[in-house]
């Protein structure tokens, strides 16, 4: 059984004719998306805002109707992956690169569900290094501060190239000493001048949806900033 497949399509079970749809970006949002292209098809009067280039191409190319995020007055449903959750609904992500703008899509959802699969529950957020969207301009400055809150920052690279995102900025991961008290690094992330946004996405989920070996698990969140 794929992990993340069956967590993907779930997702879809919770999608209405004539919806807005958040899509999201990664290998789990890879098989919504598919589903999604497949009930468009079908015809149901479905339109998706994409997270990123990539799944900008991917939904284009199975004909899923898309609008800009400035065309939208709200989204209905967001679906998206995560690179690690712990059982209070706080999860990171980014580790596509693509943080920036999944957490607008997020942000003006009217409910956001995570899809991933098993591997990504934790107790507690840290194993996975913390994606940072920072500006090109003074990023050695921005590392510095970073690095002199003990944050073990590293600037990330592809192909033995500086990544750049869908937004033209670099990320720095942060790898966090354990245990990570995430509303002290928040805090101290929006002091940093050259921080465009961080990888922190703190109980935005209605639902999670996980992926095992033996089928799928819909955990609800009682109380996500968006009730
Ligand atoms: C993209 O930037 C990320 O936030 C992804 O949503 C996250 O990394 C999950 O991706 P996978 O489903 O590929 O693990």
């Amino acid at each position: 059984m794929d992990k993340k497949k069956i967590a993907g399509e779930k997702a879809t079970e919770y999608v209405k004719d004539g919806m807005i749809l958040g899509l999201g970006t990664g290998s789990t949002a890879y098989h919504m998306v598919n589903k999604i292209g497949e009930m468009v098809k079908a015809g149901m009067d479905l339109k998706g805002v994409p997270t990123s280039k990539a799944t900008e191409e991917q939904a284009k190319a199975l004909g899923i109707p898309l609008l800009s995020i400035n065309e939208v007055d709200h989204i209905d449903i967001d679906i998206d992956g995560v690179d690690e959750i712990d059982p209070a609904f706080n999860a990171t992500k980014g580790g596509g690169g693509a943080l920036f703008r999944e957490k607008i899509v997020a942000d003006l959802a009217d409910m956001v569900i995570w899809i991933c699969d098993d591997s990504k529950l934790v107790d507690s957020l840290g194993a996975f290094p913390l994606p940072i969207e920072i500006l090109q301009y003074g990023y050695t400055q921005t590392l510095k501060k970073m690095a002199d809150y003990g944050w073990n920052p590293v600037l990330r690279e592809r192909d033995g190239k500086v990544f750049v995102t869908d937004n033209g900025n670099y990320i720095a991961d942060l790898h966090l000493e354990k245990p990570v008290d995430i509303q002290d690094v928040k805090e101290k992330l929006a002091t940093i001048v050259g921080v465009l946004e961080t990888g922190q996405f703190l109980n935005f989920c209605k639902y999670l949806i996980v992926g095992h070996d033996d089928g799928v698990e819909v955990i609800e969140n009682a109380k996500s900033i968006k009730d």
